[in-house]
């Protein structure tokens, strides 16, 4: 029988109802949720997707974990930082495309250079404005321009040339002096993901040390995201799904922890390995076969989510989505990249269970092949036109409009 999942997951939810939702597997019944989940977005945030343009700034990283491809003991990578010249340009390709807002993403630093750098960075990316021939063009390469006013309440519509972009930084752990820095240099969103709020998974895919004493740790981990709610910014965080020793009950924690933490964004997505890391070797040594079923991996002792094939691991994630949605009607919540790697349309898929966000990669195309969190990352052929050309079309056969000019926050 259908159930109304609004009622379900309304007020003081129990955790046996979100892991019972969590488990479903009927079409039937999955569409139902997904549904659900986009009418709250439709009327709680409108229809509207909001683009933050991503800038892979650097993947030099001190950190160490596990699952990422970029750790600091991954001596396969070629480093690389972006000139200021690259990342402004890039910003003003986000800015005269009309992304509304810039994401600078990039290993975890925190020498003085780099914390300077950064500030100096936002003070620049704030002071550029669309260039008088992005004003002018009445169509661009993706041909007439739409430009979809935003009648939604509570969203600001900046949609004229003096709009400056919104900037979210996605760069680690930080002091709280690093953050007020960088707050006052003009961004205001800040993405931390927690990873997994079990503390005893977070533990074992961040393994204390490395490279100091204090490095890796859960608490400190927690005080930063709240150091960042302090500092003023609107403060995201997320997980990953399909880790090694997760468990449903883990993702409900997931999502209790994201209401009881207050954020403002979310971004989940699921966890793709990496051969050249610890959890991509555990992967590829024990995926022979596709598990399509979790109970199989029952008995292992890596948990029921480990390894998952690519339509579970990526159907687990929309619910998440989705029930995320139902939570916290009112939050950003991002379409990741990592679901295109599960699905060639696994953005447009979570889109429509509620997600309203996309970061569209503007980083130039001679640098983000070495920013490899995961393998199998999309679009590495693409360039920033290519990139906005081909989600625009996919958007518009599902009839979302794209919010132009706009920052999209909720609040
Ligand atoms: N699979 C999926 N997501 C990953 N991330 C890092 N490595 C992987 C991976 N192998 C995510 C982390 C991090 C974000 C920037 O990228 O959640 O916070």
């Amino acid at each position: 029988m259908l159930k109304n999942y609004s009622e379900i997951l309304r007020g003081e939810v129990r955790r046996s109802d979100i892991e019972r939702i969590l488990r479903i597997s009927g079409k039937e019944e999955l569409e139902k949720l997904y549904a659900g989940a986009y009418e709250l977005k439709l009327k709680h945030r409108g229809p509207h997707v909001y683009f933050r343009g991503l800038i892979e700034i650097s993947n030099i990283c001190m950190k160490d974990c596990l699952y990422c491809g970029i750790r600091r003991s991954n001596n396969k990578v070629l480093r690389y930082e972006l000139t200021d010249k690259q990342v402004l340009e890039e910003a003003q390709f986000a800015l005269d495309s009309g992304y509304g807002s810039v994401v600078l993403q990039g290993g975890e630093r925190s020498d003085k250079i780099f914390i300077g750098r950064i500030t100096r960075l936002i003070r620049e990316i704030k002071g550029l404005r669309k260039s008088q021939d992005a004003i002018n063009r009445k169509s661009d390469i993706t041909g007439e321009t739409k430009v979809v006013r935003n009648t939604f309440p509570s969203v600001a519509d900046y949609g004229n040339c003096d709009f400056s972009l919104g900037i979210t930084l996605s760069l680690g752990e930080q002091n709280t002096d690093v953050y007020r820095e960088w707050y006052d240099a003009g961004a205001r969103r800040y993405l931390l993901r927690i990873e997994s709020s079990n503390k005893a998974l977070y533990e074992k895919i961040h393994p204390a040390g490395m490279p100091d004493k204090d490095s890796h740790s859960y608490e400190k981990r927690i005080s930063a995201i709240n150091a960042l709610k302090k500092a003023g910014f609107l403060t995201g965080t997320g997980v990953m799904i399909g880790l090694p020793w997760q468990s449903y009950e883990d993702l409900v924690g997931d999502i209790l922890f994201f209401r009881k933490i207050g954020v403002d964004m979310v971004g989940m997505g699921p966890y793709i390995p990496h051969r050249d890391t610890p959890l991509g070797k555990l992967y590829y040594k024990l995926n022979s076969r596709h598990i399509a079923d979790p109970q199989e991996n029952c008995g292992h002792g890596y948990g029921e989510l480990f390894p998952l094939a690519n339509k579970q691991k990526l159907e687990l994630s929309l619910k998440m989505v989705a029930v995320l949605r139902y939570i916290m009607p009112h939050i950003n919540i991002a379409a990741t990249t990592a679901l295109q790697v599960l699905a060639p349309d696994g953005r447009e898929r979570a889109l429509l269970a509620g997600a309203n966000i996309i970061m569209p990669n503007v980083t130039d195309i001679s640098a983000k092949g070495n920013y490899n969190l995961y393998e199998g990352k999309p679009g590495l052929g693409d360039d920033a036109c290519a990139t906005k050309y081909i989600l625009e079309k996919n958007l518009e056969k599902l009839d979302i409009p794209i919010g132009w000019d706009t920052l999209g926050d909720w609040r």
